[in-house]
């Protein structure tokens, strides 16, 4: 059964969550469009009001190829809702391996892009104020898409240049001088998130928890002590450019039309010359990048289409249905045939976003619990049940910091599906975690192929 939340568009799955609310996955029954819609409950606060007014007034502003275009809104009783482009590539977060990053070609075409949105907003007067990757989309050609607007802002106004003095953002990637000053320049706090990005691009990792000399990371930094992780990690010429985005000095920082004439940003990832070593052309950086470590991430297992399993799947808000059927039988693809399907040739349904962290299991559902709750309790992760379908794992990462999610189980084609989603805390910790687990649960995670019926 499928629930006709717009007239002739059925709720197919939730996209994702966050602290506004959740986004979800909207096909048309006919045309098979693909439309994301942003669900807000405004009533918490009266300023969650003002808010949501406000991102709506900027994102309907905004037309760009790297910025999710935003199509309308409709507003009942306090929830509004907020109709936007489909990335069905998912989030950029998911193409960072942990403490390993991406192969540097993708990471400079990522930045390429990334710095094309954030000049088109400076050069209308807009600062996004929460650039991270978890923000960042890549659509079904693995275009990058700046979304989220919820903080974002307008310094310049008929040619008048504001300062800004409220502290927003996420900590590991706001610039120092939003901590150490009351006031500071809009286009200096992106770039410096910029570089943040960049910096998790290449090297799967945070640099530091936030950029106070209180935090030993940080103060490593300033003293370029370049050697240790994860700059040691990072190719010279790209540690240049880090080195102009993540300076300091708001007015010495580089700006985005300098960016431009940065060797690395201006020659492409190009290969070094053969001979020159560094560790990520380093033999054994490379083996360690191909190793069983990133298979969990691309083996035949997560990345299977949804078309085979969406009558099952409701998605983590079960209540919401899932989508009418019948699909064209020539959705129902063989999982493992997704995996060499380039994107462009596949539609939205086998498109729908690519996420890694879940695995099938091949024992049933209470079995996969208790074996989850085991490995909980052995890594000092508290376990909670919700419902049958349904746990809260909670603990501190290695920052101390707070690291929730849930993981929910489904049931389907008699086989066991274990689906990690974060609710709270840092997503390259949460993908560590999910690793750690993974593999503790290397008995019982199913090897096989995911095999459907074709109609
Ligand atoms: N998650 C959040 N927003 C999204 C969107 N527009 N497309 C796909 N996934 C999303």
């Amino acid at each position: 059964m499928a629930v006709p939340f717009v007239q002739g568009w059925d709720v197919v799955q939730t996209l994702g969550e966050g602290a506004y609310g959740e986004v979800r996955l909207l096909v048309n029954r006919q045309t098979e469009e693909a439309v994301a819609v942003k669900v807000i409950d405004t009533s918490q606060s009266k300023e969650c009001a003002e808010n949501v007014k406000k991102e709506i007034c900027v994102h309907k502003s905004l037309n760009h190829q790297n910025i999710v275009r935003f199509y309308g809104q409709r507003q009942e009783g306090p929830i509004t809702y907020l109709f936007l482009e489909y990335c069905s590539g998912g989030e950029l977060f998911d193409r960072i391996e942990p403490d390993i990053g991406m192969p540097e070609k993708d990471a400079h075409r990522f930045f390429t892009q990334l710095v094309c949105a954030v000049e088109y907003l400076h050069s209308i007067g807009i600062t996004h104020r929460d650039i991270k990757p978890e923000n960042i989309l890549l659509d079904d050609k693995d275009n990058l898409k700046l979304t989220d607007f919820g903080l974002a802002t307008l310094f310049r106004f008929k040619g008048r240049e504001r300062l800004l003095s409220r502290i927003c953002g996420t900590l590991p990637y706001v610039a120092p001088e939003l901590l150490s000053q009351t006031e500071f320049k809009a286009r200096p706090a992106d770039v410096w998130a910029c570089g943040i990005v960049l910096t998790a691009m290449l090297a799967g990792e945070l640099p530091w928890d936030q950029p106070s000399e209180s935090c030993q990371e940080y103060s490593d930094w300033l003293q370029k002590k370049t050697y240790l992780p994860p700059w040691k990690k990072i190719q010279p010429m790209l540690l240049a450019l880090l080195g102009k985005l993540l300076l300091p000095d708001p007015d010495k920082r580089i700006s985005i039309s300098d960016i431009k004439n940065d060797r690395w940003f201006s020659q492409g990832a190009k290969p070094p010359p053969p001979g020159s070593k560094h560790l990520r052309t380093d033999p054994a950086y490379l083996s360690r990048a191909n190793s069983d470590d990133k298979m969990q991430f691309s083996s035949s297992q997560p990345d299977f289409a949804p078309g085979s399993w969406e009558s099952t799947y409701n998605g983590p808000s079960d209540g919401l249905v899932s989508f009418s059927q019948p699909i064209k039988p020539e959705h129902m693809l063989l999982g493992s045939q997704l995996l060499g399907t380039p994107g462009a040739s596949q539609n939205p349904w086998q498109r729908l976003v690519r996420r890694m962290t879940r695995f099938f299991t091949n024992v049933d559902a209470d079995a996969s619990l208790c074996a989850l709750k085991d490995i909980s309790v052995s890594l000092a992760i508290t376990f909670k049940v919700n419902c049958s379908k349904q746990v809260t794992l909670s603990t501190l990462d290695k920052r101390n910091n707070k690291l929730i999610f849930k993981v929910y189980v489904l049931e389907m084609n008699h086989r066991v599906l274990l689906d990690f989603r974060l609710s709270k805390g840092d997503g390259l910790e949460f993908k560590r975690l999910f690793v750690r687990i993974k593999q503790k649960l290397g008995d019982i995670i199913s090897t096989q192929k995911i095999l459907l019926p074709l109609n």
